[in-house]
């Protein structure tokens, strides 16, 4: 085996690593025969020297076969999932996953916690009081044959390579590295064992990739290193230029998704999106013939009611109410201090900072700064005004909902500076898919 410093050096020097070489270096990653110096040189070398696809290749199956790789033979439904880059008010995973299963198809979601200004799925699926989100293996696998999706987290036991490599990078200035980005994000949904994956990839001033050049660049790589390892992968890169969702929290984003689901309001760029996803994984599991009858079967379970039942079962088989869907008022944590914050003059939404929506989330207690800190999640922000839309003085930017009214008074400085105002008319914009790849 060739020795790790000598891998380091080769890569170093911009060579290209034989995929055998990068499997054995990763093989290393579970004991001290790779020490954490040598992680950090790797990643830095990559990041500085690249890697062709077919090295991206070898280290993300490397990273996958460093754990278990789920098994889902002997469900009679096609397997497929998404996954999102993480943005503001993206609560499309709490929509999409029961709509794809209320069309047959069998949806294992595994979503990850917020950090730093992204909201993640699982600390809003905390809100529902009882909703487990790391159930055993019999209870996750009864709910997909049965319900048909199971948003839950990951285990330590999937792509625990990553894991390792992931923490050294944080700290060591190489996350925003297009071909170690792709090797963690697809080991992982390769462990999972699926047939079909959409990646929605954003872009704008809450995603992780701000510019459009660069979130292009992650999606094609992401397409092509899942279709070399084996996984049918299509991509939509989508905008993230104000809060998806007209939500940014916890609870707040799940009364969204559930009055979304009921049709008591839907907002339209969260209905674009999730749509145009539910589309690409019915026709990677093969259960419609292109994306217009992909599309027709989505939005009829949406409208038929089927959805919403179907993510009523799944909170209620992930131990939740059983009338959640119903009663989700009683329910759901509210905070004790509610209130607009208003326009100091009239002009049209000209651009909002997402990513300043995201922290304000944060200063609230709604976001989580450390892994291991505590989140409130009744705190958060709703009734955003949209880019485009008309505003008089006194006009609502947004609701917030906070703890305190120290927090209050925090989110709403935060809110007002993130939202810019024109005199002129700002059209709506266009469409929120801005690409699609695959
Ligand atoms: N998300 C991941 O899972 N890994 C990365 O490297 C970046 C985002």
């Amino acid at each position: 085996m060739i020795l790790p410093q000598e891998l380091i050096r080769q890569k170093r020097d911009g060579g290209a690593l034989d995929p055998d070489a990068i499997k054995a270096f990763v093989a290393g990653f579970d004991n001290e025969r790779v020490t954490d110096a040598q992680v950090a040189a790797f990643a830095m070398a990559v990041f500085f020297r690249g890697m062709e696809p077919a090295e991206t290749v070898a280290l993300t199956e490397a990273m996958r076969d460093s754990g278990e790789v789920l098994d889902w033979s002997g469900l009679d439904r096609p397997v497929v999932d998404k996954h999102s880059t993480g943005g503001i008010g993206d609560n499309v995973s709490l929509m999409l996953a029961p709509i794809v299963a209320a069309c047959g198809a069998a949806v294992p979601m595994i979503s990850g916690r917020g950090l730093g200004h992204t909201g993640g799925t699982l600390d809003k699926l905390e809100s529902i009081p009882g909703y487990d989100v790391r159930p055993d293996n019999d209870i996750v696998r009864r709910t997909v044959q049965e319900v048909g999706c199971a948003i839950i987290g990951q285990t330590g036991r999937l792509a625990p390579a990553d894991k390792r490599f992931y923490a050294i990078r944080d700290v060591t200035a190489t996350v925003e590295s297009i071909p170690l980005i792709t090797a963690s994000i697809l080991s992982k949904k390769l462990a999972a064992g699926l047939g079909g994956l959409v990646l929605d990839v954003k872009t704008g001033s809450g995603a992780f990739m701000t510019k459009e050049g660069d979130a292009r660049a992650l999606a094609e790589s992401l397409v092509a290193v899942a279709n070399g390892a084996g996984l049918k992968t299509t991509a939509l890169l989508t905008r993230m230029d104000e809060a998806l969702a007209s939500a940014a929290g916890n609870a707040v984003e799940v009364r969204n998704a559930v009055r979304f689901l009921t049709g008591a309001h839907r907002d339209a760029a969260v209905e674009e999106v999730t749509l145009a996803l539910a589309a690409e994984m019915l026709v990677l599991a093969g259960l419609a013939a292109d994306a217009v009858a992909a599309r027709a079967a989505a939005a009829r379970a949406l409208g038929d009611g089927s959805s919403a039942e179907t993510f009523g079962r799944m909170v209620s088989a992930l131990g939740g109410p059983g009338d959640f869907v119903e009663r989700m008022d009683d329910h759901l944590p509210k905070a004790p201090i509610v209130g607009a914050v208003t326009a100091e003059a009239a002009g049209s939404v000209a651009a909002v900072d997402a990513r300043a929506l995201g922290l304000a989330v944060v200063e609230l207690g709604g976001g989580r700064t450390r892994p291991q800190d505590g989140i409130d999640h009744a705190v958060g922000l709703s009734d955003l005004a949209r880019i485009g839309t008309r505003l008089e003085r006194g006009d609502p930017l947004g609701v917030v909902h906070a703890r305190s009214e120290d927090g209050f008074a925090r989110a709403a400085a935060i809110l007002r500076s993130a939202y810019r105002l024109a005199e002129e008319p700002i059209p709506a914009p266009a469409s929120a898919v801005v690409a699609r790849f695959g």
